[in-house]
């Protein structure tokens, strides 16, 4: 094993993304940060986009629990699964109640700790410990699944017996680069379609070098499509808006649903969005109220300031391309 945790460190130094800002800091808030934003984004949006903002108008974990819930989504803004933004919030709050006189909030360093936090769960507790407190503990990010699957020819694998492999595998005495490690070798090498076999670091022990790509089986998922009617209620040239109470997008600023369009509103288009377990389809009204019947009225221009949705935004572009070509 040794031997093969040489290759894994020396393909690391040479080939491994060991710039990315979440690698060269130690500080566990950025680290807890990074993992929670890349648990659904890919790396180069969440480099280019949200990491540096974020942490310029939040820079420390007492600044976040300090700050409105509104603020932190504004700034989640486009990037999704907004609960990971709400939780991160909670937790920052968290951690800032239970400190003592004045002193900085911190994360704990031990998984059992760590997964008790709102939206901490098994793998972004493995990662913290790991990444921030240099614990000998494996992550289970996607790519290194993938990688586990095919040292063993695992179709379909339970998390039980991956986690197994993994704590079997881990390179006990430099886990950060070794984690860090499997990840790029996961999304460089061993991709799902034409792995580079010949030269990964893994391949003395790869039991699934003949056929990489049986190795896991893709479970085909039957995404349901949903379907709604928005309303675009607009009013002295400001449209009205609610903030969501449900579940579903919680704190978010958006567009009236309704059931039935009124008789009196145009029909604008429609706009999709893919979601991990549905496909969205809006069909897009515009009404002129002859009154102020809704609450609360935006310009584009506030509506910008606001935290919305990804559909959100794509309905007040449909409309706004609607209303410039008249
Ligand atoms: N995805 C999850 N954690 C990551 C990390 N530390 N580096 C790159 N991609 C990741």
């Amino acid at each position: 094993m040794k031997k093969i945790h040489q290759k894994i460190h020396t393909w690391y130094k040479k080939q491994g993304r060991v710039d990315l800002p979440w690698r060269t800091t130690d500080d566990p808030y950025h680290i807890y940060l990074s993992e929670v934003m890349l648990q659904q984004t890919q790396v180069k949006t969440v480099l280019e986009r949200y990491y540096f903002p974020f942490l310029k108008k939040f820079p420390t974990l007492k600044a976040l629990g300090d700050a409105p819930l509104d603020d932190v989504l504004k700034m989640w803004e486009g990037l999704g699964y907004y609960n990971r933004a709400k939780n991160l919030h909670k937790t920052a709050h968290v951690l800032s109640r239970g400190q003592t006189h004045g002193s900085a909030p911190t994360l704990p360093s031990h998984i059992e700790e760590l997964i008790k936090l709102p939206g901490i769960g098994k793998n972004t507790a493995h990662a913290v410990a790991t990444f921030a407190f240099n614990k000998p503990v494996p992550i289970m990010e996607a790519n290194v699944k993938r990688i586990l699957c095919r040292l063993h020819t695992l179709k379909m694998p339970t998390d039980k017996a991956l986690w197994g492999i993994a704590y079997d595998l881990i390179d006990k005495e430099n886990p950060f680069d070794y984690n860090q490690a499997m990840m790029d070798i996961g999304a460089t090498l061993c991709t799902p379609k034409n792995p580079s076999c010949d030269i990964c670091p893994l391949g003395d022990i790869c039991q699934g070098q003949e056929e990489p790509t049986l190795y896991p089986t893709k479970k085909k998922r039957v995404v349901p499509i949903r379907e709604q009617n928005i309303m675009l209620c607009v009013y002295n040239d400001k449209i009205s808006m609610t903030q969501r109470s449900g579940k579903f997008l919680h704190g978010l600023w958006g567009f009236e649903e309704i059931d039935v369009p009124l008789c009196a509103a145009e029909y604008i288009g429609e706009v999709t969005h893919a979601y991990t377990h549905f496909k969205l389809i809006c069909k897009v009204y515009v009404y002129d109220a002859l009154d102020k019947e809704q609450e609360h009225y935006f310009s584009t221009q506030e509506i910008r300031k606001l935290a919305i949705s990804k559909v959100d935004d794509k309905i007040l572009n449909l409309f706004l391309d609607t209303i410039h070509t008249y």
